[in-house]
């Protein structure tokens, strides 16, 4: 039985103030008090893991023993199928110092050179940990292709290159609230509130 959030305070072990709002943005309907890991001064550790889940824990464990409350973590990127899942936990990196996913996304059309195979997919991986070392990890995942040039001004990172399934066009031209629904962070926090927040708002 997974351990559940039992109220009060959770610290968002993230940095990257995008980020940090949007998972504020998806725990609004569960009543949780949110605090920034930047707000209380903890530092950010370095993501030294071959993993998505051993990321998202690294941050939520580091947060959750400096903060002395639980604390949730969120790792994620794209993966190509026809570079063996390529860029994944490098997938921020990719873009430099600079953050430029303009480039990011033009080295990964570079190394596909013309591949016939343009399957590729997103993960998210959440990891809610509690000071006393405990771990409750979840994933999810959006399956997809890419396509060039780039589309749409919306989102961020990777998505004027990804189309999921089922649909014409890139994250990039989509809504967020529809990109909300199908995205890979939805599905990761799906299940996680399943487990930990009570279902349903
Ligand atoms: P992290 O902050 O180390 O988890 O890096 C996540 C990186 O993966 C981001 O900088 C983006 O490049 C990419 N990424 C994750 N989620 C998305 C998404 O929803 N759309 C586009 N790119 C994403």
């Amino acid at each position: 039985m997974t351990r559940r959030f039992a109220g009060g305070k959770l610290v968002i072990a993230s940095h990257n103030p995008g980020k940090a709002r949007e998972i504020a943005e998806l725990l609004a309907p569960y009543g949780v008090a949110v605090t920034m890991a930047g707000a209380l001064g903890l530092a950010e550790p370095e993501e030294t893991g071959a993993t998505f889940a051993d990321n998202a824990r690294i941050k939520a464990l580091a947060a959750a023993k400096g903060s002395g409350l639980p604390s949730l973590a969120d790792d994620s990127g794209l993966e190509v199928q026809a570079l063996g899942g390529r860029p994944g936990v490098e997938s921020a990196r990719l873009a430099g110092p600079a953050k430029d996913f303009a480039l990011a996304m033009r080295k990964i059309e570079d190394e596909l050179k013309g591949a016939r195979d343009r399957r590729a997919n997103f993960i998210c991986a959440l990891a809610l940990c509690w000071p006393d070392g405990e771990c409750a990890a979840f994933e999810g995942r959006v399956d997809g292709t890419l396509v060039w040039p780039p589309r749409g001004a919306r989102g961020f990172g990777y998505d004027p290159v990804f189309v999921a399934n089922g649909h014409a066009i890139t994250f990039g031209e989509m809504a967020p609230e529809k990109k909300h629904a199908i995205s890979h962070r939805a599905d990761a926090f799906r299940k996680l509130v399943a487990a930990c927040f009570g279902g349903a708002p």
